[in-house]
């Protein structure tokens, strides 16, 4: 960690905010905090010392994404890590979704993926070193909310988009590390800022606090690992549900019971 550059998308509030401060307590050389919000970054920010670099940026923009990979290599010299975590929920079963919510699921969470990987991947092959992180979700691997729906859809897209990147660059470049994060339900913002709105994850039971998921994504940037469940009871759960013979049945079945609605 210590005298890394580390790009975090989606820095102003929720994991992001909180990674950022466990990376700069850590060491990191400098934390690029990007998000749309100006003055909830600059909080963060403050809280952070001379580490920090703001960067304004809607990360569903190709450009905003150029522009966060320049300024960082401007003040810095260059950049080791760049996460990718900015997105957002909705709240809308399959029968109920518009083209304009599916739009907004994949522009926001996977097409702003693609955009970051792409804009920061030349200063890696360039350095022949990197690590790319990417926030998914433990929905993208089973339908534990049927309200997610494309949602769920759009970061089971990223998980195969981040699968395929680690085997694009395996063999030539084999010091430019890919990580997919899997949460489960984290105390953030996230539920109330989903499309549609929806309940406020914070008040959930077992919500996990947002500093164990921040410590576990540190672990990954200390030590690179292709995936990581946020908690170990979501991995031992994925392994179950791939393995079941009949899915539909094991989504009846403690402790899945997976409501409908
Ligand atoms: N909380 C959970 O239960 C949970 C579970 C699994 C996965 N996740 C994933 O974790 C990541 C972080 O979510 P969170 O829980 O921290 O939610 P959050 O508190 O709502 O934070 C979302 C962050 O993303 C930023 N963001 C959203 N759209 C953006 C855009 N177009 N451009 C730039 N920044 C954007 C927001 O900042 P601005 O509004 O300032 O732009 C904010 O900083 C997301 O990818 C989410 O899908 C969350």
């Amino acid at each position: 960690m210590k005298d890394k550059v580390i790009v975090i998308t989606g820095a102003s509030a929720g994991i992001g905010a909180a990674l950022a401060e466990t990376v700069a307590k850590r060491g990191a050389k400098g934390v690029v905090l990007a998000a749309r919000r100006l003055p909830e970054l600059q909080a963060v920010a403050g809280r952070l010392g001379d580490a920090a670099l703001v960067v304004p940026a809607d990360v569903s923009k190709r450009a905003d994404n150029e522009l966060i990979r320049d300024r960082a290599i401007a003040k810095f010299g260059r950049i080791d890590v760049w996460v990718n975590n900015a997105g957002r929920g909705i709240s809308r079963l399959v029968s109920q979704l518009t083209d304009d919510d599916i739009d907004d699921m994949i522009t926001v969470n996977l097409k702003s993926v693609l955009y970051g990987i792409q804009t920061v991947l030349p200063h890696f092959k360039e350095h022949k070193s990197g690590h790319i992180i990417t926030v998914s979700s433990g929905l993208s691997r089973f339908p534990f909310a049927a309200q997610r729906s494309a949602y769920s859809a759009s970061k089971a897209a990223v998980n195969l988009l981040m699968a395929s990147l680690r085997v694009e660059l395996r063999d030539e470049y084999p010091d430019i590390h890919t990580t997919t994060v899997l949460p489960g339900v984290v105390s953030t913002e996230f539920g109330t800022n989903a499309l549609h709105g929806g309940v406020d994850n914070r008040r959930l039971p077992n919500a996990q606090p947002v500093e164990e998921v921040a410590a576990v994504i540190a672990a990954a940037i200390e030590k690179p690992i292709a995936e990581v469940y946020t908690r170990a009871q979501m991995r031992e759960l994925a392994a179950r549900y791939f393995a079941a013979e009949d899915v539909a049945a094991i989504e009846r079945q403690p402790p899945f019971m997976m409501p409908s609605r």
